[in-house]
């Protein structure tokens, strides 16, 4: 039976993106989607046009709401036949420095980015006797800016917790980590807004999602690789020119 990636928030962008790389391996792939289903139905739709062989489904839930998060696992597993890579991509990214930040604004923003990826690796180690997970983050886990406070630290928590449920899982599950930089610009802006920013950084130019790509290849051949993070951020992780 072919391998199955669950991926949640892949009906658009950098997720469906995944989603539609993995399948051109040969991937079934389960698609999480919260508010976009007509996007997943139509991402699904044209992957199963495309890759007839493969198996692809679609998966909604609210990772705000516990007991929808808790049961996903079971639900792929039990449509898909089998689960062997979890990729917490779905993420809320709002701004809010710390005198900003609302105690409930925080548990949003941590319940998407963390507590969520948390639920789900748990699920997965419970339920299955190995894996992969690819875990999200942000080249802001780098510094101490608020601009994004909660976020940040939600972002610095996922990286904690991938290298804790690497130790704790090995040697049948690795966890790893990615670290995008400015790769697609928000929804209210255009490429023009990211080529601004990307002056400060080494490599001068927005990075786009082939490096994203390329490091889930990375990290799904390399069967060594657990509990590190590559940044795909064209170095600016190591700090921005002013
Ligand atoms: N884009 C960048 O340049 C960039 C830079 C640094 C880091 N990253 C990280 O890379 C990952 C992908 O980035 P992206 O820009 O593609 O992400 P995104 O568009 O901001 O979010 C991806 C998906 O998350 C889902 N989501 C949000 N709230 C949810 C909730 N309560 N329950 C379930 N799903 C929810 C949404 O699904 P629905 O649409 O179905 O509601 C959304 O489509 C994220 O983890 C992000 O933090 C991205």
């Amino acid at each position: 039976m072919k391998k199955t990636a669950f991926i949640t928030g892949a009906a658009q962008r950098v997720g469906k993106a995944i989603a539609e790389h993995l399948s051109s391996q040969g991937w079934n792939i389960a698609i999480h989607y919260n508010r976009s289903s007509t996007d997943a139905d139509i991402l699904v739709k044209i992957l199963r046009e495309k890759y007839p062989l493969q198996k692809f489904a679609t998966f909604g839930a609210n990772l705000m709401n516990d007991s929808q998060t808790e049961n996903l696992i079971r639900l792929v597993i039990a449509e898909m036949g089998r689960l062997d890579l979890l990729i917490n991509n779905a993420s809320v990214f709002d701004p809010g420095t710390i005198r900003e930040t609302s105690p409930s604004f925080f548990d949003e923003q941590f319940g998407v980015n963390l507590r969520a990826p948390f639920i789900l690796t748990r699920q997965f180690a419970l339920n299955c006797d190995k894996g992969m997970i690819i875990n999200f983050t942000d080249t802001r886990i780098t510094n101490n800016t608020s601009g994004f406070a909660a976020y940040s630290l939600a972002k610095k928590a996922l990286w904690e917790l991938t290298k804790m449920a690497a130790f704790e899982l090995g040697p049948t599950f690795r966890v790893n980590a990615i670290a995008p930089g400015l790769t697609l610009p928000p929804a209210d802006k255009n490429d023009e807004y990211l080529r601004k920013l990307a002056v400060q950084i080494p490599m001068k130019r927005p990075g786009g999602l082939d490096p994203i790509l390329k490091s889930v290849d990375y990290i799904i051949t390399n069967d060594y690789l657990t509990g590190q993070i590559l940044f795909c951020d064209g170095g600016e992780n190591l700090g921005k020119r002013v």
